[in-house]
């Protein structure tokens, strides 16, 4: 098993952090503090770092405070004890510099897997409540760190999706619908399908068992939990699917079948988590998505991720915390970083918990 540890990291001008630098114990690290005062954005930071983008789907720019032109952040990790500094820079209406040891990456997907991270966080409700896309970004953001082809294979694809897209559009308004130019992107799309719905299939069925076994941990409880893998992909060939909706495509001028619609269903006692599980509940599955995705990305990488907690402990009730907390002692976890508005909550966290730690007021 590899090593992974942030030993520091210093922050300037990310959102509202102006300038710290922290000195991070290898085990367990806490920020405390009231509501607004920055601790989700340092957990940020830090995934920033590791995952090349915010975990916010906001634009780079936003990342800088508002007052500043600038924004750096600079860590310095162990991986296997050899030291990695991997620095993030932005200038306003300038690209982001992201560098280990002081070389410039190419391309943001090359740092892609080198650190792996986890985040839980109280605005994974989206991975819930929101549309397919959500889903598939977390199917595709784990798969991706331990199979590099299959990263390469839906940036390509995304990006075949929204040429086919574009001519679909332009045919719409011209008369003559040039057959040829579809069919060249049907045949790259056909190619590049299959191999990323095999993917997502192992993929899911590897990663349930996991899910459920967290779940029934957290909740201490036998309720029955689900996750199954939609896709058009699963009864019907590609090339079957295109053909067969292209009269369909040309109508509303996008691209209606393919693994771009895929989705992941998760059911508690057989009805929809969205809609019919209690809060506590979906924050308990959440939870376990994300526990499981640790176990997941620590088996197959052979690392162990960073894991982020952003405000987890708050909203559930003293039993699941003692679970988790369980849950935490039991798994052999790395590095741990978690944030509270609740200081006397997370000294009693720590003292059954026997490890170091640090506890950092912001
Ligand atoms: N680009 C930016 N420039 C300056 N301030 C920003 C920027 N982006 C966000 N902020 C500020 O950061 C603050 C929120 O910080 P953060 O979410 O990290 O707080 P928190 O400590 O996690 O609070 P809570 O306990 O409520 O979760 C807000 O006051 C917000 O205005
Ligand atoms: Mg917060």
């Amino acid at each position: 098993m590899s090593s992974l540890l942030l030993n520091k990291i210093s922050i300037l001008n990310y959102k509202n952090i102006l300038d710290k630098t922290f000195n991070f114990d290898s085990k367990i690290n806490c920020f405390i503090g009231n509501n607004g005062v920055g601790k989700t954005n340092i957990l940020d930071s830090i995934y920033h770092l590791a995952i090349g983008k915010s975990s916010f789907s906001i634009s780079n720019e936003n990342n800088i405070n508002h007052d500043s032109e600038f924004m750096l952040l600079d860590g310095v990790f162990l991986i296997n004890e050899k030291k990695e500094n991997i620095t993030c820079s932005l200038k306003r209406n300038e690209t982001k510099v992201l560098k280990r040891n002081e070389k410039v990456y190419k391309k943001l997907s090359n740092h892609f897997g080198l650190i792996p991270v986890v985040l839980i966080s109280p605005y994974d409700t989206n991975l819930i409540i929101e549309g397919s896309f959500e889903r598939r970004k977390f199917m595709d953001s784990i798969i991706s760190t331990y199979n590099k082809t299959y990263l390469q294979n839906i940036i390509t694809h995304g990006k075949l999706i929204k040429q086919r897209n574009k001519i679909l559009k332009y045919f719409n308004k011209s008369t003559k619908v040039d057959m040829d130019s579809i069919l060249i992107y049907d045949d790259q799309i056909i190619k590049l399908s299959k191999p990323i719905h095999e993917c997502r299939k192992k993929f899911i069925n590897e990663f349930m068992p996991i899910v459920i076994d967290k779940y029934n941990k957290i909740s201490g409880k036998n309720e029955k939990v689900s996750l199954s893998y939609k896709s058009d992909l699963n009864d019907n060939e590609i090339a079957d699917l295109l053909k067969n909706s292209f009269q369909k495509d040309m109508i509303l001028q996008f691209t209606s079948c393919g693994i771009h619609k895929d989705d992941l269903i998760f059911k508690i006692s057989n009805s929809s988590i969205k809609r019919f599980g209690s809060q506590g509940q979906q924050k308990s599955f959440l939870i376990s998505l994300r526990f499981a995705e640790f176990e997941f990305l620590k088996n197959n990488n052979n690392i162990s991720p960073i894991l982020l907690m952003d405000d987890i402990f708050d909203k559930l009730d003293i039993e699941r915390v003692k679970n988790i907390v369980d849950l935490v002692n039991s798994s052999e976890f790395g590095q741990l970083f978690i944030s509270d508005t609740d200081k006397i909550r997370i000294e009693k966290v720590l003292s059954s918990l026997k490890n170091s730690s640090k506890i950092f007021e912001i």
